[in-house]
């Protein structure tokens, strides 16, 4: 169940002092509704309570741990498959010449990763799906083409990722507008890097923006994000929040509402991160012109950012991996294979929500 964009007492007429002047992101997307879903007055006696009171949650056992596992040895398969020399028992072809281009912060979001057998695998689960249409109550979804996350153990020629806390919303369109998520596919402990949250960070967003509403701003490529600097992670300390590390298990789900600072660290020990990106709205939200664009990138087999409505389609410019200064030959942007959906899973295109 939605509600339209008409809540946002703080984002009626955004007070900028005349010397504030944001540099306007080459992405600038149109609103979304204010989802109209948690309540933290409300017991709901499951993970939406978590969700609701910390900004995140860890919804267990979504899949089985040998199906994770299964997935994760579908994305070794993957790397390997290039023929650059990666081998999963050999930790000497843990490094750049083997693979594809990873960057430190793990996001694969190039080599059609989008659109691979195990990405639709983990969207297509039905228990995955369910989870988020039990959280909007609502069964007709859309699901990002969103990217997977392979962040290699004992990568020796990356520097360690560094913090860059940010929130993945416009800091003028306040509410709960977006539940964020990822499929964990292997252990994830306190060592082994992964996803760190402002735990109820969420709850101050809009007291917090209309704050720092005139500290100069950094470039970012959409609206739809925000980066915090130290005046502002002071600002929220001194309010009691702090960060924590989300640890998960092969197969659970961690969500968290889009206002929620969080940033991804590095893994220090030996068990590699693998995840699988996966948000899902409710196709109310999207408009028809959303689903023609997000038809589109489904044919062209090209990705988009967690927003489901494919509001900000991802620009090749910014994301071609580099291999010795030049574009990686390796890269096609398109998966092995067309993409083979499950009924439930194409409905997560939108493409049957299309109005002829
Ligand atoms: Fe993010």
């Amino acid at each position: 169940m939605t509600q339209t964009a008409n809540v946002r007492e703080f984002n009626v007429e955004p007070e900028l002092d005349s010397k504030t002047i944001h540099a306007i992101p080459p992405c600038v997307v149109h609103d979304t509704p204010v989802l109209n879903v948690l309540d933290e007055s409300v017991h709901y006696g499951d993970w939406r309570d978590d969700l609701a009171r910390d900004g995140y949650c860890v919804v267990k056992g979504v899949l089985e741990k040998e199906k994770a596992l299964k997935y994760a040895d579908d994305i070794k398969d993957w790397l390997e498959g290039f023929g650059l020399g990666y081998k999963r028992d050999d930790p000497s072809t843990i490094r750049e010449e083997c693979l594809p281009i990873i960057h430190q912060k793990g996001l694969l979001q190039a080599y059609g990763a989008t659109h691979e057998s195990f990405t639709w695998g983990v969207r297509s689960e039905p228990a995955v799906i369910d989870a988020f249409a039990h959280l909007y109550q609502d069964p007709d979804l859309i699901c990002s083409f969103d990217a997977v996350n392979v962040s290699l153990a004992n990568r020796q020629d990356l520097p360690a990722n560094g913090a860059w806390p940010h929130q993945d919303q416009d800091p003028e369109r306040g509410g709960l507008r977006c539940v964020q998520g990822f499929v964990n596919l292997l252990p994830n402990g306190p060592e082994d890097g992964g996803l760190l949250v402002l735990k109820g960070g969420h709850k101050v967003s809009e007291e917090y923006h209309n704050v720092f509403r005139n500290e100069p701003r950094d470039f970012r490529w959409t609206n739809e994000m925000y980066l915090f600097k130290e005046t502002g992670l002071k600002w929220l300390a001194d309010r009691g929040h702090e960060w924590v590390k989300v640890d998960a298990e092969p197969g659970d789900l961690v969500l968290w509402d889009s206002r929620t600072p969080h940033y991804n660290a590095s893994p220090k020990k030996n068990t590699d991160r693998f995840v699988v990106y996966v948000c899902m709205l409710p196709v109310s939200t999207a408009t028809q012109e959303d689903l023609i664009r997000k038809k589109e990138l489904f044919e062209e087999q090209h990705g988009h950012s967690h927003w489901p409505m494919a509001l900000q389609p991802f620009i090749k410019a910014f994301l071609e991996p580099q291999r010795n200064g030049k574009p990686d030959p390796h890269n096609t942007w398109k998966p092995r294979q067309p993409p083979q959906l499950s009924e439930r899973g194409y409905k997560l295109t939108g493409i049957p929500y299309i109005k002829a």
